[in-house]
């Protein structure tokens, strides 16, 4: 009994420590602000910027957005270029930040 309470206590802190790891829109924040900002905005393009604005767009839509052009499955010379050296935390990160943006 004793052996099965404690594989749960140690299960139980695997999972929280891999929860740690999960999209962080702080992180995303950060990410884009640094990256991303100069071209799509953070709230709103800026004023000159002819591309989209992201805040608030739809998790979905913005995760395969990015990883289509990662993969180049989905050509623009720019994304191309930018998604290429994301991540696959780097894209969940700055998707559950825009994501969560009010426009
Ligand atoms: C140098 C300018 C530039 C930067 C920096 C940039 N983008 Fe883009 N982005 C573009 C352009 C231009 C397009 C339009 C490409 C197209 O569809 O032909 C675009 C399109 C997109 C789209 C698709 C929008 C749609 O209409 O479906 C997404 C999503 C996107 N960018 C996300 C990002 C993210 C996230 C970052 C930061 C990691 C980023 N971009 C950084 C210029 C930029």
């Amino acid at each position: 009994m004793r052996a099965i309470f404690c594989m749960c206590l140690l299960l139980t802190g695997v999972l929280s420590a891999s929860n740690s790891q999960a999209a962080s829109p702080y992180a995303g924040h950060e990410k884009a602000a640094a990256v991303c900002a100069q071209c799509h905005g953070i709230k709103s393009p800026s004023a000159d910027a002819p591309f989209p604005s992201l805040a608030g767009w739809d998790a979905p839509y913005l995760t395969t957005a990015l990883k289509q052009f990662r993969d180049k499955s989905r050509t623009s010379e720019i994304m191309n270029a930018i998604a290429a050296s994301l991540s696959d935390e780097d894209i969940n990160d700055i998707v559950s930040y825009y994501s969560h943006v009010k426009p």
